[in-house]
């Protein structure tokens, strides 16, 4: 593993897994999806995100008028599937953590999508880092600072890039500005995905 990128302490992976290694995570997240569709996330105040979101784990991430939260089912009563073991050994090679998340939040960004500058701070325990793996198209991804406002920085994910928010980086805002539809061909109909794995006390 060679040693990450540092921008505002996000650690940045750049081609952290090869072409291979995506093909075989888009395998696993299709078989998530046919358990736990993806659906049109609405924010607590009825605005429609643009991306499509599913999740697997012991828990899910939620959104709606009830607010944003982790569920141990789905909207349907079901339970979320298991988080792909794939996954779970990416994170423990990334972190070096023996704790498993709990959770594997998927995001899938069609043409236009978009994710503006948020926190995650849903978990409980922000001891914890959050994990993320892009796959498929580039997105310019935003880091800001633990409070809303001052300078931020951006960086071109690519496709089997990771990177790691911990620390510093934890809590500072992030989002997605724009994805450039069409510049991978990992997903037969383009797009990319985001997936992260967070751990969630309780
Ligand atoms: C997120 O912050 O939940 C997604 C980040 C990304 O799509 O890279
Ligand atoms: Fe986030």
């Amino acid at each position: 593993m060679s040693s990450p990128l540092r921008v505002k302490g996000f650690q940045i992976f750049a081609e952290y897994l090869d072409r291979a290694a995506c093909d075989a995570l888009v395998h696993d997240l299709r078989d998530v999806a046919r358990v736990a569709p993806f659906r049109v996330p609405v924010t607590p105040s009825g605005k429609v995100m643009s991306v499509r979101m599913t999740s697997a784990g012991r828990v899910g991430w939620i959104t709606d008028q009830k607010g944003y939260r982790y569920e141990s089912v789905q909207p349907s009563g079901a339970p979320w599937p298991p988080v792909p073991v794939r996954l779970l050994e990416l994170w423990r090679d990334v972190t070096g953590l023996t704790r498993d998340p709990d959770c594997c939040l998927v995001n899938y960004y069609g043409e236009g999508a978009k994710m503006g500058l948020h926190q995650d701070k849903d978990e409980g325990d922000f001891d914890w880092p959050v994990v993320s793996v892009s796959l498929g198209d580039e997105a310019l991804f935003r880091m800001g600072n633990p409070t809303r406002g001052g300078s931020t920085d951006s960086v071109w994910l690519k496709s089997g890039d990771v990177v790691v928010m911990g620390g510093a980086a934890r809590l500072a805002y992030h989002g997605i500005d724009r994805v450039r539809f069409g510049s991978s061909n990992l997903l037969k109909d383009g797009g990319r995905i985001n997936v992260t794995l967070r751990v969630v006390a309780g």
